[in-house]
């Protein structure tokens, strides 16, 4: 008998232009994990809402996020690729979960800190509780492991606490989930601040690059990166600026730090920097060509999210109906 995959979830959020981050921290980690393991791959347009998003603006997102999925070397006929809020199951298991989640855990996540600083009162009820509708969607796909990059580490081990406490006071319901972290890659740092993560949100639109960026724009970005003035390209946390910049080149590349130290000993940042953005611009060039074509065919992108939803909303259903059944709740049918 052929051994049963063992799965993998991962999602991003249609809320802005992707980056560099979302790209090298997960999408491009995905695209290895595909050949080992059952995928589902999902645009998670229901996370996007706990910020105000314009409703034409999210629907091209959502079809420029799955676009981009495709394009980085997901294979669809291989991978569950579908966008969540065709999969209703998610809402409702996310309020079963939130009568086994504690208030303190979701004012405790440092993201909901940071951004609710942002909002004041006016902080939506959405993003306390977005880390419990991620755990529905990664508990509801029996997941064994999610790639994501370290921001999303404290909102996976709440997923891992609430499927353990749902777990303990019913029985065996769910996978415990594994993260996934890559040693490379996981944390792009912004190209203007490197103490800071490289996000979609930076309201300075040099901290970022986009995927979808044209080379131009790239090369400009990399070339006004932050660094220092000790002019050693060398992997040292006293260089941060460096650091992330060596992370990219890599994590695209394949060299070690090691090797990219040695390759520009005694040359200071400017060819560095240029080879990194080259780096970039090759990477990225070719699936931005994918992306426009794949943006484009809209039927071809409708069977796909249409498969992948039945597929999902099949598995979905099951382990939702599992729930229900151990919180007690009379099914409607036999
Ligand atoms: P989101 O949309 O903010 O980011 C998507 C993915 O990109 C990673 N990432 C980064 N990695 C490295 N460096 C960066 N600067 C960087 N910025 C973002 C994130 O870690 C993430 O893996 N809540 C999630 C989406 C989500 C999800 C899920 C993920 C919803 N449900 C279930 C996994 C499983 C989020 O907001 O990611």
């Amino acid at each position: 008998m052929e051994e049963k995959r063992k799965v993998i979830f991962s999602g991003i959020q249609p809320s802005g232009q992707l980056t560099l981050g979302n790209y090298l921290g997960a999408i491009k980690n995905w695209v290895k994990l595909q050949e080992e393991y059952d995928c589902y791959f999902c645009v998670v347009d229901l996370h996007a809402i706990t910020v105000r998003q314009e409703p034409k603006d999210l629907r091209a997102r959502t079809l420029e996020v799955m676009s981009i999925y495709i394009a980085a070397g997901i294979v669809p006929e291989k991978n569950t690729i579908f966008i969540q809020s065709h999969v209703p199951a998610h809402s409702e298991a996310a309020w079963l979960l939130n009568c086994y989640t504690y208030m303190g855990e979701l004012s405790r996540m440092t993201q909901f800190k940071d951004k609710s600083q942002r909002y004041g009162d006016s902080v939506s009820a959405g993003l306390l509780d977005y880390p419990v509708l991620m755990a529905a969607d990664i508990l509801l796909y029996q997941t064994d492991l999610v790639p994501v990059g370290v921001d999303q580490k404290q909102h996976l081990e709440l997923a891992r606490d609430i499927a353990q406490r749902f777990n303990n006071t019913y029985s065996e319901t769910f996978v415990i989930p594994e993260g996934y972290i890559a040693q490379n890659g996981a944390k792009i740092m912004s190209l203007q601040d490197p103490t800071k993560k490289m996000s979609k949100s930076d309201d300075n639109p040099n901290s970022y690059i986009l995927i979808m960026d044209p080379p131009e724009v790239i090369r400009k970005k990399v070339s006004r990166a932050v660094t220092d003035s000790i002019g050693v390209v060398k992997y040292s946390d006293e260089q941060p600026g460096v650091k992330n910049l060596m992370t990219i080149l890599s994590t695209i590349t394949g060299q070690t730090t090691e090797q990219i130290e040695e390759k520009y000993e005694g040359q200071g940042y400017a060819q560095f920097k240029k080879d990194v953005a080259e780096a970039i611009v090759a990477e990225l060039e070719p699936i931005q060509k994918k992306v426009k074509e794949l943006v484009a065919d809209k039927a071809y992108l409708e069977s796909i999210y249409k498969a992948g939803a039945e597929k999902a909303n099949y598995v979905a259903n099951k382990t939702l109906r599992k729930m229900q059944k151990k919180i007690g709740f009379i099914p409607v049918s036999k």
